[in-house]
Order: C-alpha cells, then structure tokens, then sequence
C-alpha cells in the first residue's frame, strides 16, 4: 500500500466522519419538494418527504405575516416570527430561511447559535448592538468578540455555529430580518438548554463549570426554567 492512498484513505475517512457535523443544507435533487404538513414525516437525512409536485400550489411557496411583530416572550423580551419549513412547505430541501426578531427597549437575544447556518442580519428600525464569539485557536478558554453597532440598512454576518447574541441598545423597538442558508436553521438557546434541561444536570456540575454556589445555580434554574 503506497503512503499516498493511506494518507488519501485517512484523509476521506477524516472528512466522512467530520461531514454531519460541519453539515451544509444538501443541494436538491429535485425542482420542487413540497413538504407534506406532517409532522412525523420527517427523513433524517435532506428535511421532509416531498408531496407529489402535481399537488404543489402557490400557497406552498408563499407566507404572509412578516409585516407584524411576534409577542416577545417576558424573559428576554424578543418575538421571532419564523418563515422555515415548518411555516413555507416549499422551502424543503432549498437550503434558505429567514426570521422577523423584534425586540422590546432593552430586549435580547440571549446567546445562542444555530449550528447549520450562517445568518445575515439586516436591521430594519431601530438599533441594535450585536456580536459572535470566534475561539482563540491558541487557547481554547479565550475568545475574540466581534460586534457592532447597526442601525437600519446595516447588515452583519454571523458565521455558522459561532455563539452570538442581538441586544436593543435603546429605549423603543427594534425590527430586524436573520437570513439563513438552512431551510430549518435550529437555534440552540444556550441559558435555558443549561439550566433548564431534563432531566436537571447536576448541580455539582453546574457549580462547577460556571464557578458559582449553589444558590446561585438554584437561583438560575428558576430564572431560565
Ligand atoms: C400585514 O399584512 C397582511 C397581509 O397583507 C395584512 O392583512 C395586514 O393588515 C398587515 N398588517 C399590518 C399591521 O400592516
Ligand atoms: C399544517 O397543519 C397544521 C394542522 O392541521 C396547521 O395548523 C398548519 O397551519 C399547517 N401548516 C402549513 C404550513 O400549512
Ligand atoms: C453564594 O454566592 C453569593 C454571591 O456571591 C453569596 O452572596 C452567597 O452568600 C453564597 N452562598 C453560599 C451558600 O456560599
């Protein structure tokens, strides 16, 4: 065996078993692939089984609504009003999404991440001041923040999988559009999958990996629960 086909060998190897991770949205393999309003029709595999194209309509590739706000929830005072797969059928296997956040004076977008695509954010009123975290590849317990401050018409690219936050800097509304390359790009809300998980992971645990007493976990778990 030459050292080239190994190194090719471990090389292809590397890449197969990296590729779910480091996942893009695949490329269609059809026109069109009407999602079937099923929610248990799901292929783990390229999104939602496809109807018969004869039975697509217009209204498959149409949604209606991103002209009004979402109701923020209390906690962090934001709305995403979401227009994915779940909401416009005909986005199945196209790899595109985008949300409406409004935020509340003061509201955030608490940190999160969506591990299957980048996000343009276009801020439509308002101003907001946002960021992502990108790892020191020197020194895995630091990070660079990069943020701005945008203002309507300012666009910021968030890069895939990196944890950000959006923050309303002030004291009226803000509107802005997340644009995503992922027909259903999953947020990982990082504060409540933490201290909100069932089960509970162990308040040693949690003390521990945060430096904080047990109180101030108990404190937490009621917060983001
Ligand atoms: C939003 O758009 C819908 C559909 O065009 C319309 O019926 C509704 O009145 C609009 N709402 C506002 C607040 O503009
Ligand atoms: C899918 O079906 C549910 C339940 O019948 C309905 O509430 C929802 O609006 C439908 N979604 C779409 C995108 O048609
Ligand atoms: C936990 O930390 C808080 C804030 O630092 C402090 O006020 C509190 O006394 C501590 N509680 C315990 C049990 O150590």
């Amino acid at each position: 065996m030459s050292m080239w086909w190994f190194i090719t060998t471990l090389a292809i190897i590397a890449f197969i078993s990296n590729s779910p991770v480091y996942a893009y949205d695949n490329n269609p393999l059809q026109d069109i692939c009407v999602a079937v309003n099923d929610s248990h029709a799901s292929v783990f595999v390229n999104g939602k089984i496809c109807k018969d194209p004869k039975l697509a309509t217009a209204d498959d590739f149409f949604f209606s609504g991103l002209n009004v706000s979402g109701n923020p929830e209390t906690l962090f005072g934001f709305a995403a009003t979401r227009v994915d797969v779940t909401t416009m059928p005909g986005l199945n296997t196209l790899g595109i999404s985008i949300v409406r956040a409004d935020l509340e004076p003061q509201g955030l977008v608490p940190f999160h991440t969506h591990l299957l695509a980048t996000a343009l954010i276009t801020v439509l009123e308002g101003t907001v001041y946002a960021g992502f975290l990108v790892p020191d590849p020197a020194n895995f317990f630091k990070s660079r923040l990069f943020s701005k401050i945008l203002n309507p018409g300012d666009v910021f690219l968030i890069p895939q999988g990196l944890i950000r936050f959006v923050y309303n800097v002030e004291h009226k509304k803000a509107t802005f559009l997340a644009s995503f390359n992922s027909q259903n790009p999953e947020a990982i809300m990082i504060p409540s999958l933490i201290f909100a998980s069932e089960p509970p992971i162990m308040d040693d645990i949690l003390a521990k990996g945060f430096q904080l007493n047990k109180s101030e976990i108990a404190e937490l778990r009621k917060k983001f629960s």
